[in-house]
């Protein structure tokens, strides 16, 4: 039998009745403390028929923070808040993953502790905006980690993953895309480093792997994803030769076994085609379960999937404005249209209050 978007898959140890994955999206409504409220619980299990939901970019320490009221996973108060979430979305039957996330250079002086300037691998202001006290202004001046730091950072990460865990997620995807801190160590317009952790493709992915390393032995390979965005443009972020380093990256990620590498194709939320890439060239090199991501239609995702290039397809943007996308998709009934005046902050507007089918 073909597979289909709508046929099970087993990820590790758990069952996905569908293989539809709400892409994790940044909503700017934790609480104080950037906890996890009922309202956050509410839209999670309004979703929960997703085969799998990957919650959205959770700083794994305060300085990994790059906007306003994003949800962490690193003190007692937030593992409490994500708990209310995961039972809400396991009680309406779904399954639930939470990305791990440290910003890196993407923040600005006001987000950090103390008032200082962002970490980074190399002390290069990224041409990004952030999104402080209701608007978007330039990201700060960072400094250069000290080799002696990071091991704090991998520390940051194995803690957060114990953390998920504890808060009844039942796994966790390692944030290395979109240019944050593990994206800007892996390409060369940010990392000027000429220590171990900058150089050759080798010494860029070295952060990556530890990150996977630590995470992995805290919770296990079953439990661990990564996402990936080799050639996207966001948040200042490039590489002169792109090829290459995914190749390596995958391979060693391939010996690592985690759960699954999810892939964003081209630029998040762009073009698709642009800049060129052979994504074909990465899933060739890696075993495990493969997640595509950006810009798929229902048509796109099922030939994908029916003709093996990927095991699962993520959406993004569709999930924010239709809380049974599934059924939608299933049926290939009309989508709601996205509201982009309340994507990040706010309540519940724009958030839980957009329709389903049977309402
Ligand atoms: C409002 C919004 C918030 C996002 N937040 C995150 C995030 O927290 N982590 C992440 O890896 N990608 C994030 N993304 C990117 C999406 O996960 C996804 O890659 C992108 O929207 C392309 O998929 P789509 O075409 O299905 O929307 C965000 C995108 C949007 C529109």
């Amino acid at each position: 039998m073909t597979a289909s978007l709508f046929s099970s898959f087993r990820l590790g140890d758990i069952n996905l009745p569908n293989r539809v994955v709400m892409a994790p999206l940044t909503r700017n409504r934790a609480g104080p403390g950037n906890v996890a409220t009922p309202l956050i619980a509410e839209y999670y299990a309004q979703r929960a028929s997703a085969g799998l939901i990957v919650a959205e970019a959770s700083q794994v320490c305060p300085e990994g923070q790059g906007y306003e009221d994003t949800p962490g996973i690193h003190t007692p108060e937030q593992v409490a808040g994500w708990r209310l979430v995961t039972d809400a979305v396991h009680a309406a039957g779904g399954r639930i993953f939470l990305q791990l996330w440290h910003v890196g250079r993407i923040s600005h002086t006001s987000l950090q502790p103390g008032g200082v300037a962002p970490v980074a691998p190399s002390a290069i202001t990224a041409e990004a905006k952030t999104y402080v006290a209701g608007r978007f202004i330039d990201t700060s001046a960072p400094r250069a980690l000290a080799l002696a730091e990071l091991p704090g950072i991998v520390e940051s990460y194995r803690l957060a993953a114990r953390n998920a865990i504890a808060a009844g997620f039942d796994g966790v995807e390692v944030h290395a895309a979109n240019g944050y801190l593990i994206d800007q160590f892996l390409k060369d317009a940010a990392n000027h480093r000429t220590d171990a952790y900058g150089g050759s493709i080798e010494n860029r992915a070295r952060l990556l792997l530890e990150v996977m390393q630590a995470v992995i032995g805290e919770i296990g390979a079953a439990r661990t994803g990564i996402r990936l965005s080799p050639v996207t443009l966001v948040n200042g972020i490039s590489d002169s030769n792109p090829q290459p380093l995914f190749n390596y990256v995958v391979e060693q990620l391939d010996a690592l076994q985690p759960v699954f590498i999810h892939m964003i194709e081209g630029v998040t939320g762009g073009p698709r085609d642009e800049p060129a890439f052979d994504y074909a060239a990465l899933r060739q090199r890696y075993h495990g379960a493969w997640i595509a991501n950006n810009g798929y239609t229902a048509a796109m995702a099922e030939a994908a999937i029916a003709n093996g290039q990927a095991d699962l397809i993520a959406f993004g943007r569709p999930f924010i404005s239709n809380p049974d996308l599934v059924e939608r998709l299933r049926q290939g009934a009309p989508l709601n249209e996205l509201d982009k005046k309340t994507l990040y902050g706010g309540g519940a507007a724009g958030y839980t209050d957009y329709p389903t089918l049977a309402a």
